[in-house]
């Protein structure tokens, strides 16, 4: 399974390109690329720490419960999210592959060294004593995705029978190819309720919300 922002939409948060849009209000380039953080680290946690606020609010919906629970029905069952909301994890998902990093966590541009972000990262604190950055571990447009995650996401995208793909407008390669060029032999339905990227590339588009037909399948 595959799932983008959408499916968190019915949590009460916004997506990146549909109406009321992050990157529709929010310089991309400014506040998720390493250049924008080099420039302007406050203004870079002010943002996360803003969104990582929202997430903590917000509460996993009916399609992030019923992902959950097709897990524990189901005996080969892979997750690969480009969410860094956290809702799958808190619905239950445990085969859970967070492409695009998560905002549980800051790590270090400078150690291995990590903190918990379950309160706002102060904006004195930005700099380490190593002398590196706390920065948030998520992925940036222009960097590579977690090689262990992406090469498990793989491997369940080739062996996989059938995918569901939920709530992305899949413009953000290579997650979207998950569904393209490596579900070789599966059976790929995609549920949105707009048109996207990979329509016309998969076996069938339900326009419908994620809440309408994920928990629909359990039955
Ligand atoms: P987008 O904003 O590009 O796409 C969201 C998709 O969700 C759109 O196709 C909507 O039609 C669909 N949608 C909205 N409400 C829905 C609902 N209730 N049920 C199902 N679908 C719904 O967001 P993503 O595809 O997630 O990357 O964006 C991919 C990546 O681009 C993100 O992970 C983020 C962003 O830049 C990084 O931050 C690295």
């Amino acid at each position: 399974m595959l799932t983008g922002s959408g499916i968190s939409n019915e949590s009460g948060l916004p997506t990146f390109r549909g109406a009321g849009g992050l990157w529709r209000t929010h310089k991309v380039e400014e506040l998720a690329s390493p250049q924008g953080f080099a420039r302007d680290p406050r203004l870079v946690w002010t943002w996360y720490n803003e969104r990582r606020a929202v997430h903590m609010q917000s509460a996993p919906g009916a399609a992030h419960v019923a992902l959950a629970e097709l897990e524990r029905r189901l005996p080969d069952f892979t997750l690969a999210t480009q969410n860094v909301d956290s809702l799958h994890r808190r619905a239950g998902s445990h085969n859970l592959l967070e492409l695009h990093g998560q905002l549980r966590e800051a790590r270090c541009t400078g150690c291995a060294a990590r903190r918990t972000l379950d309160t706002p990262l102060p904006l004195d604190e930005i700099v380490h004593d190593c002398g590196g950055s706390w920065r948030p571990d998520i992925v940036w447009f222009g960097e590579k995705l977690p090689a262990d995650v992406w090469s498990a996401a793989v491997a369940a995208a080739r062996r996989a029978e059938f995918m569901l793909v939920i709530g992305t407008s899949a413009m953000v390669n290579p997650a979207a190819q998950l569904a393209t060029h490596y579900a070789e032999r599966a059976y790929v339905v995609e549920i949105n309720p707009e048109e996207t990227a990979i329509s016309s590339r998969v076996a069938r588009s339900i326009r419908a919300r994620a809440s309408d037909i994920v928990p629909a399948l359990l039955r």
